[in-house]
């Protein structure tokens, strides 16, 4: 006979309850994250059923299976028809069960899975718990009583702030505002079952029945002001601020209303685009031909250049523990560099993201050289210098006489062919592309380049490298400009076929921010400055193919040294420091206009939508087409973590359908 009952496939306990004194200690094991499908809610259902019944039972412990308490409800179930019973039904029969429950939170609880834990009548965590409710971030509202039990645990401003944010607490943080009751500082499960000892047979403290603590109204405000700014555009937190602040009604009210704005939520465009997003990520990271491949061990980083980009990744990679040498042209260029990375780090000390321990172990870590020969221990080397092809070619055939032959060797190129760098060195198959974003050390994209020599343990240790530096890495094959950029291009070549046909800089800005962009393309040239992209337009000039539409207009604000917010104007003009529409651009795109015979017509900011997003997945197919891009997903990554796409419209691909 089996020692075990199983509620359901994913839900069990042991058939006697005498090991361990009355208590029922419910495991829920659903791989991976345990989340709280169907079968496991009908397996806990089951399970306090029977609880309540046998009387050998005196209180139920419940744990999850694994690394992870509960990861939250089953997102694959969104979308599907409602299957009984509810999370809503199932954490409401733990708060009134007449015996105690308590919760055994043996790694995240996040979203259903803490507010399960939250109805029950005591929460021990093990040190390495994190919980969180980050239902915002999928575009919806905790919707199983997290935001009515959450602030009659710790408070309105201080559940605010979690369920807002939608970040993860680590246990001690829990414990110390009161999501938590203990950190468990021997066995998990004991010290569970003894804090369900204690409570048996006493009034259980039920969440639902306390009242939420008075809090300053200015300071609610405060906060609910800072969040409703903050997310623009998107519903979720505006309606957990509304659910929050109103907490204090009684608890039947709102935890109807809070489940009916879920519901609602959960079937909004919105919440599809993040789901999209959210699943996008995880496809993102599986790699066609990598799926048995072994990455090469990297312990020591060496970075080529140490200017703004260099430094930035420099300040990655020290931030995920690797030992990094730097490389300049001089022994002063080199001092110049480290001393930049030092005061990177010293920013991040100063604002408090990092403390004295983790600012000196990262110093210790970082040395800088103009010796190429200091580069040997290297197991990677990531070149960050000025994007020439003869520079970089010059710069990898010097590499492949001082690192290892089985080191591997990235350029951090953005438009030219990394297979031409890879063809310059001995050895191309360990030649990658890591295009990081600027500043390098807070974006979240790589686009990491499978050029046509790289070896698969090549690319998958690329791509480790990157997942370690809590980056986001995108695969992408080689074009000009990869993913991202190619699709910029395009976007921002719609904007100036635009800017002929009729519209205005701030027309096209203004619709892109409605949008949900941080900022409107044009505004986003000024502030990068307008030289770079031309001196690139120069050098294709006699290349071009003059059948082809070509939009004279930056070229020729570029010619009057306009070149962007640096210069004091560009495609607006900055009278004190401020962003103005400027007479004088206009005129400059009447005459192109004029120049080429064009009658201009207004257009609805939606137009000048439609034509932006068009043009942008027209682009994106032609990527998938060409094999360049794998997934329509990658593509939505790229823009959303790249280019400001907003993440709760889902990305240009998924917008388009
Ligand atoms: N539902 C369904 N599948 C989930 C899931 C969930 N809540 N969370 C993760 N998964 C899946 C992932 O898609 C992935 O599947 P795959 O292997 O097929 O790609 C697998 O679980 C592993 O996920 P990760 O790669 O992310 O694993 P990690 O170990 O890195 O992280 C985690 C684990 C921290 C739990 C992370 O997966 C996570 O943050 N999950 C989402 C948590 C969340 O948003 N919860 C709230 C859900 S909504 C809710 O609860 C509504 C309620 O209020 C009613």
């Amino acid at each position: 006979m089996s020692e075990t009952t199983a509620f359901s496939s994913t839900v069990s306990a042991p058939n006697s309850v005498k090991a361990s004194n009355g208590i029922l200690i419910v495991t829920i094991d659903n791989a991976p994250v345990n989340a709280t499908s169907a079968d496991v809610r009908t397996g806990l259902e089951r399970a306090l059923s029977h609880a309540e019944a046998a009387a050998d039972v005196t209180g139920v412990v419940i744990t999850g299976a694994g690394k992870t308490f509960i990861g939250g409800a089953d997102i694959k179930e969104f979308g599907k028809p409602a299957i009984e019973p509810t999370l809503p039904a199932v954490i409401e029969k733990i708060e009134a069960l007449s015996k105690p429950v308590v919760a055994a939170l043996n790694g995240v609880a996040l979203g259903g899975g803490l507010e399960l834990a939250l109805a029950c009548h005591h929460r021990v965590a093990s040190a390495a718990a994190q919980v969180g409710l980050p239902e915002v971030k999928l575009g919806i509202v905790p919707g199983a009583g997290g935001t009515q039990r959450l602030p009659r645990l710790i408070g309105i401003p201080a559940a605010l702030d979690l369920i807002a944010s939608g970040r993860s607490a680590k246990a001690e943080e829990a414990l110390s505002l009161g999501i938590i009751d203990e950190i468990a500082q021997s066995d998990l499960l004991e010290t569970a079952v003894s804090a369900a000892r204690k409570l048996a047979g006493k009034p259980l403290r039920r969440t639902g029945g306390l009242t939420v603590a008075t809090a300053d109204p200015a300071e609610i405000e405060k906060a609910s002001a800072k969040i409703l700014a903050k997310s623009r555009g998107q519903k979720a937190p505006a309606e957990v601020v509304r659910l929050v602040t109103s907490s204090t009604r009684p608890f039947a009210e709102g935890l109807a209303d809070e489940r009916a704005t879920f519901l609602a939520l959960r079937d909004s465009r919105e919440a599809a685009a993040l789901r999209h997003v959210f699943f996008a990520e995880r496809e993102a990271s599986k790699v066609e031909g990598l799926e048995s491949v072994e990455v090469r061990p990297v312990s020591t980083i060496g970075i080529c250049g140490l200017g703004l980009m260099g430094s930035g990744i420099a300040v990655a990679a020290l931030g995920a523990g690797y030992t990094v040498i730097g490389l300049d042209q001089t022994p002063e260029a080199a001092e110049k560099g480290r001393e930049r990375i030092i005061g990177l780090l010293e920013r991040n000390l100063a604002s408090g993201r990092l403390d004295q321990t983790g600012f000196e172990a990262r110093k210790a870590k970082l040395s800088a050289t103009a010796s190429d020969a200091d580069l040997a221990p290297c197991d990677l080397v990531i070149e960050a210098v000025f994007d020439d092809l003869a520079v970089k070619t010059e710069l990898f055939r010097r590499l492949d006489k001082v690192v290892r032959p089985d080191a591997v060797l990235a350029t951090n190129t953005s438009y030219l062919n990394p297979d031409d760098i890879a063809a310059a060195t001995a050895y191309p198959g360990r030649v990658l592309g890591m295009h990081f974003f600027s500043p390098a050390h807070v974006m979240r994209l790589i686009e990491v380049v499978r050029c046509a020599k790289t070896a698969p343990d090549v690319l998958a240790t690329g791509l480790a490298v990157a997942r370690k530096l809590r980056k986001l890495p995108v695969v992408t094959g080689v074009t000009e400009g990869f993913i991202g950029n190619r699709i910029f291009s395009a976007y921002r070549r719609e904007a100036e076929f635009l800017l002929e046909d009729g519209a205005l800089p701030h027309e096209i800005d203004a619709a892109l921010e409605d949008y949900g962009f941080p900022m409107g393309l044009f505004a986003v040239y000024d502030m990068a400055g307008l030289e770079i992209a031309w001196a690139r337009r120069k050098r294709q000039a006699a290349t071009r193919d003059p059948s082809i539409r070509y939009v004279e207009i930056a070229d020729t604000l570029c010619e009057a040294g306009r070149f962007g917010q640096k210069a004091g104007r560009g495609w607006y003009a900055y009278p004190e420091g401020k962003k103005a529409i400027d007479p004088e651009v206009t005129a400059i795109i009447e005459a192109a206009r004029a120049k080429k015979g064009i009658t201009p017509r207004t257009f609805s900011k939606d137009e000048i939508l439609q034509r932006l997003l068009n043009a942008m997945a027209a682009e994106g197919e032609t990527l998938l087409a060409e094999g360049i891009a794998a997934r329509p997903g990658d593509i939505d990554l790229v823009m959303i973590n790249g280019y400001g796409f907003p993440a709760y419209k889902g990305g240009p691909m998924f917008a388009s359908n």
